[in-house]
């Protein structure tokens, strides 16, 4: 994905459920992520190394814009009550065809992850997200939401852009740039292009201490923040090339995590 440019003044509309549904055809085919165990990202190490949830066996889990449902699908193959929920019919009609394919039960959810009043309260021992919370615009009420339905000492464990990789996002140029091209501190929307099929979408540029100010006004105590390295492999190399610029990876973080529980 290349930053385009800023969202601010653009006036361009997108759709964000139609985009993600344009999209996802695209985005399953190219990245063919494993189910093997959850991961948080491009070249991220995965669960099974970060042990960030503990033993899911039993376990309670939401997971937000869950996509094609790997995640929660690796959850669910080792034991735990899964549940997720994304904007895009698309993704999750991949996630149930995939859910299928792999004889697991995942109960699948479309709607905006602003929105959870469809669960009860203290309904889930963990909430869990990889590279999706950036795309939703209302994240106060989104993490409200996420404590409200987290039990007592429940988790919340998301992965993001790291919002230092947006000062490359060249809004000029349409791709990523190895200088520094944006400033960190311009908060707000940004547009840009899904590589794979060109569609326009809009994520949201917070920066880590805005992520922290967010947790704990919810609720939501953070506990561990994550900057893993990127793990270079070949086979991720061929998966996500186009959307990263190989240099920039050995320069600047490109994922963060995020650990926090409920108060
Ligand atoms: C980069 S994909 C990540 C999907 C999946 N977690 C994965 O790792 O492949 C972002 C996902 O967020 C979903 N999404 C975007 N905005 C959303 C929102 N406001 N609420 C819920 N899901 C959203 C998209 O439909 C898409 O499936």
């Amino acid at each position: 994905m290349t930053a385009s440019e800023s969202a601010m003044g653009s006036g361009r509309s997108i759709d964000m459920r139609a985009a993600w549904n344009r999209a996802s055809a695209v985005y399953q085919e190219r990245h063919a992520i494993p189910v093997d165990a959850a991961h948080y990202g491009p070249w991220m190490p995965t669960e099974r190394e970060l042990r960030l949830l503990g033993d899911v066996a039993g376990r309670r889990i939401l997971e937000l814009g869950c996509g094609g449902g790997q995640c929660s699908i690796a959850f669910a193959r080792q034991g735990a009550i899964a549940v997720g929920l994304d904007l895009s019919d698309e993704q999750l009609a991949f996630a149930r065809r995939l859910a299928r394919q792999h004889g697991v039960q995942v109960e699948l959810h479309q709607g905006d992850a602003a929105d959870l009043d469809r669960f009860a309260d203290a309904t889930f021992d963990i909430v869990f997200s990889a590279y999706a919370l950036q795309y939703v615009e209302e994240i106060e009420r989104c993490l409200a939401g996420v404590a409200r339905v987290l039990v007592p000492g429940g988790l919340l464990v998301f992965s993001l852009d790291h919002p230092f990789r947006a000062v490359f996002w060249d809004e000029k140029e349409d791709e990523d740039s190895v200088v520094a091209a944006r400033s960190y501190w311009l908060r707000g929307a940004m547009e840009w292009q899904f590589s794979g099929s060109g569609e326009w979408m809009r994520s949201f540029h917070r920066t880590v201490g805005d992520w922290v100010d967010l947790l704990h006004a919810a609720g939501l105590a953070v506990r561990r923040i994550l900057e893993p390295e990127p793990q270079l492999t070949p086979e991720d190399r061929l998966a996500w090339q186009d959307s990263y610029t190989l240099e920039l990876l050995h320069l600047v973080p490109h994922t963060i995590i995020f650990v926090a529980d409920k108060r």
